[in-house]
C-alpha cells in the first residue's frame, strides 16, 4: 500500500502527533475495559524509545462540541497511563489553543478531541492548529479511521509528514487476508438488532463469502419474509431487499429459536421452529438445532469473519447460540479468524477466547467499513499525502 509508515520515518527527537483511539467503555468514570488502550501501547512505546516530544490525541464518546462533561473527559485514560508509563512525565492539556510545553521522551495528552469546535466538521482552522502542534503527523486510530475528522483526516493533510502507526498497519493487513484472496470455504457470522445499519456490509459480505449467517434482529427480517416473527425484532422495510439477497446467495437463517412468550400472568421461554413462531413469542436467542448446523458450517471453514452477536447475550438465558459460535470459531485450528465490533469484543472477552481468535480488530464501524469498502477515509488521506494530492 502507498503510505508512509512510523516505522519508515525518522521520529528521533522530532515532535510527533499521533491520533489513537482510546475510546473505551466507562462506567462511573472509570474503564470497564482497557483493550483499546493496551492495543496502542505498543505505538506509545516505540515513540518513547526514539525520544520524541509525544502529543496523543484521542476522543472518547460523542459529547456536544464546546460544552465539557466530566463523562466524557480523557483525565481516567490518562491516569491509566501515567500508571504505565511510571517514569514518564504525562502532561494533560485542555484547551488545544493553549501554548504548549514539552521536553524530549514526554507526553503530552489533550482532552477529548470531540469538545473542540469543528471537529466533527473537519474544520480546517483546527486541522491547521493539530498541524501545527507537530513535525510528524501518526494516525494510528483504526477504530476511527472511518470518519472524516480535523484529528483523523483534516490534520493530515495540513502536517509535514504524516504516515500510519503500527496498529493501523496491522488491522490493514489482517483485514486484507480475510478478504482479500481468502483461503476457502470463507464464512461471514453476522448479528445484532438492525439489519438497517449492516444492509450496506451485509450485501458486501455476501459478494466475498461462501457462506453467510445471520442471527439476532438481522436474522429476524429474514425469517419475517416467510414467517410470522410474533413480538421478535425486525425491519419491515428491509424485507423485499433481504428476500432479494437470499435468493442470490447462500444466507443461513435459523431453523429453531429461542423465544420469550408472554401470556396474560407469566412469562415462559421455549425453543420453537422458525415457522411456528406465533404472535405472543418473541425471538431471543438461535435454537439447538440451528447451532448444531452453524457449528458444522464452522468446523468446515478455512476463512471466519465474525461481527455481532446471534441472541441477547446479555442475558445468561440467552446466551447458548453466541457462545457456541465463539467456542466453534476458538476450535477452528484451521481457519483463519477475523472479529470485530464492540458486542463481539465484549462476547470474545467473557468466555476469556482473546487468543484463540486469529485476529481481533480494535475497530467496530471501522472494521465493516473497510471490508465492505476495502478503505476508509484516513488511509485515503494518508495515500493521497504520499502521493502528493493535498485537497482537503
Ligand atoms: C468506536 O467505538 O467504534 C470508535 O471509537 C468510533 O467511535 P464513533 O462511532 O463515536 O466515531
Amino acid at each position: 500500500m502507498l503510505i508512509n509508515t512510523m516505522k519508515k520515518i525518522n521520529i528521533y527527537k522530532k515532535k510527533i502527533l499521533i491520533r489513537l483511539d482510546l475510546n473505551v467503555p466507562m462506567k462511573n468514570n472509570k474503564i470497564t475495559s482497557d483493550e483499546r488502550i493496551k492495543s496502542s501501547l505498543n505505538t506509545i512505546k516505540i515513540a518513547l524509545q526514539n525520544k520524541s516530544k509525544i502529543i496523543i490525541l484521542s476522543h472518547l464518546g460523542r459529547p456536544t462540541e464546546g460544552k465539557f462533561k466530566k463523562k466524557y473527559s480523557l483525565l481516567p485514560i490518562v491516569k491509566y497511563l501515567r500508571k504505565k508509563f511510571k517514569k514518564t512525565i504525562i502532561h494533560f492539556k485542555k484547551n488545544i489553543y493553549e501554548e504548549i510545553k514539552i521536553n524530549y521522551g514526554e507526553i503530552l495528552i489533550f482532552e477529548n478531541v470531540r469538545f473542540n469546535v469543528g471537529e466533527k466538521n473537519n474544520d480546517k482552522k483546527l486541522s491547521k492548529r493539530y498541524a501545527s502542534l507537530c513535525d510528524v503527523f501518526i494516525m494510528d486510530a483504526f477504530g476511527t479511521a472511518h470518519r472524516k475528522e480535523s484529528s483523523t483526516y483534516g490534520v493530515g493533510f495540513f502536517s509535514k509528514i504524516s504516515c500510519a502507526g503500527p496498529l493501523l498497519m496491522s488491522e490493514i493487513k489482517s483485514l486484507q487476508k480475510s478478504i482479500k484472496n481468502p483461503k476457502r470455504p470463507l464464512i461471514t457470522i453476522l448479528g445484532g438488532s438492525k439489519i438497517s445499519t449492516k444492509f450496506n456490509i451485509l450485501k458486501s459480505l455476501c459478494k466475498i463469502s461462501d457462506t453467510v449467517i445471520v442471527g439476532g434482529g438481522i436474522a429476524n427480517t429474514f425469517l419475517a419474509i416467510k414467517n410470522n416473527i410474533g413480538n421478535s425484532i425486525y425491519e419491515k422495510n428491509f424485507i423485499k431487499l433481504a428476500k432479494k439477497l437470499k435468493k442470490k446467495y447462500n444466507i443461513i437463517i435459523p431453523i429453531d429459536s429461542k423465544v420469550k412468550q408472554t401470556n396474560i400472568n407469566e412469562i415462559k421461554y421455549i425453543f420453537k421452529k422458525s415457522n411456528t413462531i406465533q404472535k405472543n413469542d418473541e425471538i431471543m436467542d438461535i435454537g439447538k438445532k440451528s447451532i448444531k448446523k452453524i457449528e458444522k458450517i464452522i468446523k468446515k471453514s478455512k476463512t471466519i469473519i465474525w461481527n455481532g452477536p446471534v441472541g441477547v447475550f446479555e442475558s445468561s438465558e440467552f446466551r447458548d447460540g453466541t457462545k457456541r459460535i465463539a467456542y466453534s470459531i476458538s476450535k477452528n485450528k484451521k481457519a483463519f479468524s477475523i472479529a470485530g465490533g464492540g458486542d463481539t469484543l465484549a462476547v470474545i472477552n467473557m468466555f476469556n477466547l482473546k487468543n484463540k481468535i486469529s485476529y481481533i480488530s480494535t475497530g467496530g464501524g471501522a472494521f465493516l467499513e473497510f471490508i465492505e469498502k476495502k478503505t476508509l477515509p484516513a488511509i485515503n488521506m494518508l495515500k493521497k499525502k504520499y502521493l502528493k494530492k493535498i485537497n482537503v
